[in-house]
């Protein structure tokens, strides 16, 4: 007699999936077949996203409009992560931005919020998909951070410091409990991000930005082989790699790029 076992259905949350990174993670998992959990604050362009992906590949899309520097609009999110009766087999920690200005013109309450959406909610998503993929016994995390995180570059760069420790951290304690957690560590990459920012992409030389969708195929394949740290592109695999001999003082030297 032929199995009748029903087939496998993962779920992956997919925070900022409303444009750049966050899109593409959405589009390749969904090709892939995952269902998805789509969080982000804009609901018109999440629906338009759900409903493009459900009619592309037949999988279930579920919206959550959540502002990810508001804590009892966080706390929504942590608990569907949660949640073991639907259970979320990848979190992609990518929702994020940086300031316009430098940090003595932005108020504290502007460096707070920043905080909260590049650091606060990636620790907390992590703790609350943790909790719940230790005690499955599998599950993985990508947390999008960035080569940014290597270099001495305001608070966004310490952020993304944070966030790149946490995870190599985390994916060496519970690796061994079958969960999986990859920091991803993009270089300049043609999304919205800059734009929000006020910056044009002749801030930086043309061969240092890189295309979303390849970023995110590398990503992806970095993840199935298992890897704790993605550093999509030759390119920013060597500026990486220097950035870890090269001295702090010749490093500030480039705080100008990417920037206004
Ligand atoms: N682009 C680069 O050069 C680059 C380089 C290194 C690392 N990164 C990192 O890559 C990640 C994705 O950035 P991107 O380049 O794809 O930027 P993007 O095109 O501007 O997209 C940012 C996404 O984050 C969401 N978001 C922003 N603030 C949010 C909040 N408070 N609550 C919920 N969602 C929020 C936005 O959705 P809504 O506006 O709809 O809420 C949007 O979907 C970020 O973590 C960024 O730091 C980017």
């Amino acid at each position: 007699m032929s199995s009748t076992a029903a087939p496998t259905s993962r779920t992956a949350l997919v925070t900022g999936p409303t444009a750049g990174i966050g899109a593409s993670f959405a589009r390749q998992l969904a090709a892939r077949g995952d269902d998805l959990v789509l969080v982000a604050r804009d609901s018109q362009r999440l629906e338009q996203l759900a409903a493009e992906l459900r009619a592309a590949h037949g999988v279930e899309v579920e919206v959550l409009v959540a502002d990810l520097a508001d804590r009892e609009q966080l706390a929504r999110v942590e608990r569907r992560v949660a949640d073991s009766d639907r259970p979320v087999h990848l979190l992609v920690n990518n929702a994020g931005f940086g300031h316009k200005r430098p940090f003595l013109e932005n108020s504290v309450e502007d460096e707070q919020q920043m905080l909260d959406v590049l650091v606060t909610a990636v620790l907390r998503l992590t703790h609350a998909a943790l909790g719940a993929m230790v005690a499955r016994g599998e599950g993985q995390v990508v947390n999008v951070s960035s080569v940014a995180g290597y270099l001495p570059r305001g608070t966004y760069s310490a952020a993304k410091a944070y966030v790149t420790s946490l995870s190599r951290w985390a994916d060496a304690t519970y690796r061994p409990q079958g969960v999986q957690v990859m920091a991803l560590l993009p270089g300049f990459t043609k999304t919205e991000f800059h734009a929000r920012m006020d910056v044009s992409r002749g801030s930086a030389p043309r061969w240092m930005w890189l295309d979303a969708d390849r970023l995110v195929r590398d990503a992806l394949a970095d993840l199935d082989a298992g890897k704790q740290l993605s550093i999509p592109s030759k390119r920013y695999k060597v500026l990486a790699g220097l950035s870890r001999v090269v001295p702090v003082g010749v490093l500030s030297r480039f705080q100008r790029l990417g920037r206004r």
